[in-house]
């Protein structure tokens, strides 16, 4: 019998989730972002089943754009991070994918290339100064490029704080994009999940679905009740009972004896760790869901198990019973916040090790 430890995929859900992006842009086309396997879910079950409904795809370098058409996807994928070498554009051409151009020497090594030119995005810097060309360099690439490499082309920026709708920088960042826009005629993306879920005046030709394509909450805290969508988490990450045992008040759990037991405790031990993603500075108190309760870890996560207190469930606790670390019942965002990250990090730092099991309800 294999471990029973996996993360339960539900691609209904996804499909869900695109539908909701959907219909709160009605006039936008949108890409799902399935960068870094697909944030976690797997990127080719996730684009399989996107396949007919999705309008393209984003990836966030050409490795994982080639993938995806070596497994039959035929929709327009994106390269956010472009050509990071020459070479880059012929693979491009080759495969047909779509090229972000935010950096100049993109645009000479395209100059410098014998290859057609494929679809290119250009990607402007309003302000999170990461990557993107300045309006200069921008007027530059559009003046050197033959007309034939513009006719597709879509003006892309990239929000620093969507996630909180009050932020002031989001309106100067839109502005900043739609003012260069309407110098060129230019159709624009810069909708990332937050601003399709909460800000309507910024969704373009092409919005960029990431987060909330997996369910899991785009905004921060204090703007929930903004956000226009109504998700369905598509990840469950679960876990077996391997070990159960009572200890006496005053007892150390775990490497370090970090926790000690207040009172006659009973332990449950989870087949899962630092080792398969889960995050090994989760504190102490940090939740998981058994039985319609939570129950709180204790002591040290470590390299393949994790400890948690269930002495107030343990009338109904057996070993190889599941406990949900994350999923339908307890959100990954409330884990996020015990652990002091985010979201984003805990889905996508699951690791190989975990088997993924799809369904699709
Ligand atoms: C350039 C770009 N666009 C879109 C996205 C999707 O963002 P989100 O997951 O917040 O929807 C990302 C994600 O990191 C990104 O880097």
């Amino acid at each position: 019998m294999p471990r029973q430890t996996f993360a339960n995929i539900n691609l209904a859900a996804v499909l869900h989730n695109y539908h909701q992006a959907q219909q709160a842009a009605p006039h936008s086309k949108t890409m799902a972002v399935i960068k870094a396997d697909a944030y976690g879910h797997g990127m080719l079950p996730v684009a399989q089943y996107l396949q007919d409904v999705a309008d393209g795809f984003a990836v966030a370098f050409i490795d994982e754009a080639i993938a995806l058409r070596e497994h039959g996807i035929t929709q327009p994928i994106l390269v956010l991070e472009g050509a990071h070498q020459p070479v880059d554009f012929s693979l491009a051409q080759e495969h047909d994918l779509w090229m972000v151009i935010h950096q100049p020497e993109q645009v000479s090594w395209l100059l410098d290339a014998d290859e057609p030119i494929p679809t290119l995005w250009f990607k402007v810097d309003t302000g999170l100064h990461r990557l993107g060309l300045t309006v200069a360099q921008l007027e530059h690439a559009l003046a050197s490029l033959p007309e034939s490499a513009i006719e597709n082309t879509v003006l892309m920026g990239h929000f620093a704080c969507a996630d909180d709708p009050s932020n002031e920088f989001n309106a100067l960042q839109m502005e900043r994009l739609n003012h260069i826009a309407s110098t060129y005629q230019l159709p624009i993306s810069m909708a990332n999940s937050p601003a399709i879920a909460a800000d309507p005046a910024s969704h373009g030709a092409w919005n960029r679905l990431g987060i909330a394509l997996y369910g899991s909450e785009p905004m921060n805290k204090s703007s929930e009740d903004t956000s226009k969508l109504s998700l369905r988490p598509a990840m469950q990450l679960s876990a077996g009972i391997i070990g159960l045992r009572t200890i006496k008040q005053g007892e150390g759990v775990g490497y370090g004896q970090t926790w000690h037991a207040s009172r006659d405790s009973v332990i449950a031990t989870l087949a899962i760790g630092y080792g398969d993603g889960y995050p090994r500075h989760a504190p102490t108190g940090t939740p998981a869901w058994l039985h319609g309760q939570k129950i709180p870890l204790v002591g040290r996560v470590s390299m393949d198990m994790i400890t948690f207190d269930v002495t107030d469930v343990i009338e109904q606790v057996n070993i190889a019973d599941n406990v949900e670390l994350w999923g339908q019942h307890l959100s990954v965002t409330e884990v996020a916040e015990h652990v002091s990250t985010i979201n984003y990090e805990l889905l996508t730092r699951i690791s190989s090790r975990v088997s993924k099991r799809y369904h699709y309800d």
